[in-house]
């Protein structure tokens, strides 16, 4: 019987349904045949053609949601039992997307990971191929030292650490600090690219600076200076402060209330976060949003090509994952592997960051988004 798929309206043909009138008769033959396969190494595609080349996107990876509420507790954990330093690097806490298999990856491309830092310590510097991002749901005290760069962290900044630049942390005060990592890890890791060196073991610079020296060249709205007027594989900007955020998406709201378009859809602003040489995406690898729902809005049910990580900044709300609606806080992650059906409900203002791999998939052009009800 002809299937009609209800979403695109076209006719649903899977190999499912082609599969039997292609494979061949089982004759000693043929068992001789595929023993001469794999003596060799060799592997037919029409024996494995569901898996090689879905009829669309049908990851391994899960939708799956964490919670800030337990993360962060295990988090503190570490921190009383777990010593930073050389060789560990880290005291990061990867986010195990449930269908991989048990690695630290969230999806087949990106890593995110709860990085915790206790009072007083110094995470030592060293720098890697991988693009990395740090973004801030709660505390201040920590600056990220970047090529030599201080960098302050605090709630709602979000702050760049592109590949081969060196950067270690330093918590300057009697309080621990936690934020989220991401970076393009599993990518890297799967495509064997990856690159490590060790630095100092101390921060280079041990200056707290309200302002890095590149957001004093660079954090001025329009400007350019003419001494950067090269292009940059990656944004020279190290932190993107949350004051700016904050008001880029209060004015696009304000204009909708005035009746001037500048959402994305009613009631959901959003901003992404761009390198100003290219104003392209801040690193080669991982794009980075803001997205902002007025209470009460709902978006639209999508299916995107590539992955997608949300953590909720404020407020609250819940995210329908392939159908099933989960509750969110402050703090929470969810991932969209690709394709998976994804939307957002709003229940008072709901505020949430989001990184994805579409850097990656754009430049490749596998990019395809589909609108449940959009017939464009
Ligand atoms: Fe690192």
């Amino acid at each position: 019987m002809t299937q009609i798929d209800p979403i695109t309206g076209l006719e649903v043909v899977d190999h499912d349904s082609i599969d039997d009138a292609m494979q061949p008769e089982d004759t000693p033959e043929l068992r001789a045949l595929y023993e001469g396969f794999e003596a060799e190494h060799l592997m037919p595609l029409w024996t494995q053609i569901d898996d090689l080349m879905p009829m669309y996107p049908s990851p391994k990876a899960v939708p799956h949601v964490w919670k800030w509420s337990s993360l962060y507790p295990l988090a503190r954990k570490s921190g009383d039992l777990v010593p930073v330093g050389r060789g560990g690097e880290r005291r990061a806490i990867g986010l195990a997307n449930p269908g991989l298999d048990g690695r630290a990856y969230i999806s087949p491309t990106l890593w995110c990971a709860i990085q915790y830092l206790g009072p007083k310590e110094t995470a030592p510097e060293h720098r890697h191929s991988q693009n990395a991002f740090r973004f801030v749901v709660e505390g201040e005290g920590v600056w990220t030292v970047v090529n030599g760069d201080p960098v302050r962290m605090s709630r709602g900044d979000f702050l760049l650490t592109p590949g081969w630049n060196f950067h270690g942390h330093h918590n300057e005060t009697d309080q621990p600090m936690a934020w989220i990592d991401g970076l393009d890890i599993p990518f890297s890791q799967q495509n064997d690219v990856g690159f490590f060196e060790f630095g100092s073991e101390r921060v280079t610079d041990y200056a707290t600076p309200r302002y890095s020296r590149g957001e004093r060249l660079w954090c001025h709205p329009g400007l350019r200076p003419l001494s950067g007027l090269q292009r940059t594989v990656s944004s020279p900007i190290g932190a993107y402060r949350w004051e700016y955020t904050d008001r880029a998406l209060t004015e696009q709201l304000l204009l909708e209330e005035e009746g001037v378009p500048a959402t994305v859809e009613q009631g959901h602003a959003a901003v992404r976060y761009v390198n100003p040489t290219t104003g392209g995406d801040v690193m080669p690898t991982i794009r980075a949003e803001f997205h902002r729902l007025r209470a009460g809005t709902e978006t639209p049910t999508r299916h995107d090509v590539g992955s997608q990580v949300f953590q909720v900044f404020e407020g609250t709300g819940s995210v329908v994952l392939d159908g099933t609606e989960r509750e969110l806080e402050r703090g929470d992650i969810f991932v969209v592997p690709s394709w998976v059906p994804w939307s957002l409900r709003a229940e008072g203002q709901f505020d949430l960051f989001a990184f994805s791999d579409a850097p990656i998939i754009e430049r490749l052009h596998f990019n395809r988004t589909l609108i449940e009800g959009d017939n464009r």
